[in-house]
């Protein structure tokens, strides 16, 4: 919070990406037809694009304005976890958005503690609630064309790296920060 500014640009490039991905994702329906895949897919797009469109009006009212190019060392790291290949791969892909989705909300949910600004605490309060329903919206895509003992033992591997990846962020005003050493 001493450099909201910088937190809110990195914020909008999260929410980018975020979108992008749940388009991306939006065709890739594992077997011949998966109900509820697409409707899934556009709510989180839709949700993501207002997300952003909501960070960039704060920017901007704020005294901001959005960088042409952002660099996110966190997703690009856990995005290197997934295996190459169906099924394994749309798998790996709906974790890593299940586990990009539940590490912003819980920092969504120290900044909306922590923040003294009245307008930015609710809006960190606001996609608190709407990521943690994207957590379980990809969480449950996934349930849905796997075994559960093969999603629970690769939710476990992926949560195992994440605790690494995380830990190897440097500190500063990103969503995805690691924390300062003392
Ligand atoms: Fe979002
Ligand atoms: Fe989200």
């Amino acid at each position: 919070m001493a450099d909201p500014i910088s937190l809110l640009i990195d914020h909008a490039f999260l929410e980018k990406k975020a979108a992008t991905n749940a388009l991306e994702l939006l065709t890739r329906w594992p077997n011949d037809w998966l109900d509820g895949w697409v409707e899934a897919m556009t709510a989180v797009a839709r949700d993501e694009v207002a997300h952003l469109a909501q960070v960039t009006r704060l920017l901007s009212r704020k005294g901001g304005r959005l960088d042409r190019f952002h660099k996110n060392p966190y997703a690009n790291s856990l995005r290197q976890l997934v295996r190459k290949g169906e099924p394994t791969e749309l798998l790996d892909r709906l974790l890593v958005a299940a586990l990009i989705e539940v590490r912003s909300c819980e920092r969504f949910s120290v900044l909306a503690a922590v923040s003294d600004d009245d307008e930015l605490r609710s809006f960190y309060h606001a996609v608190f609630l709407s990521e943690a329903g994207h957590h379980r919206a990809f969480l449950e895509l996934a349930a849905k064309f796997s075994v559960p003992t093969e999603l629970s033992s690769r939710w476990q591997e992926m949560l195992a790296s994440e605790e690494r990846i995380i830990a190897q962020q440097h500190p500063g005003p990103r969503i995805h920060s690691g924390v300062p050493s003392r």
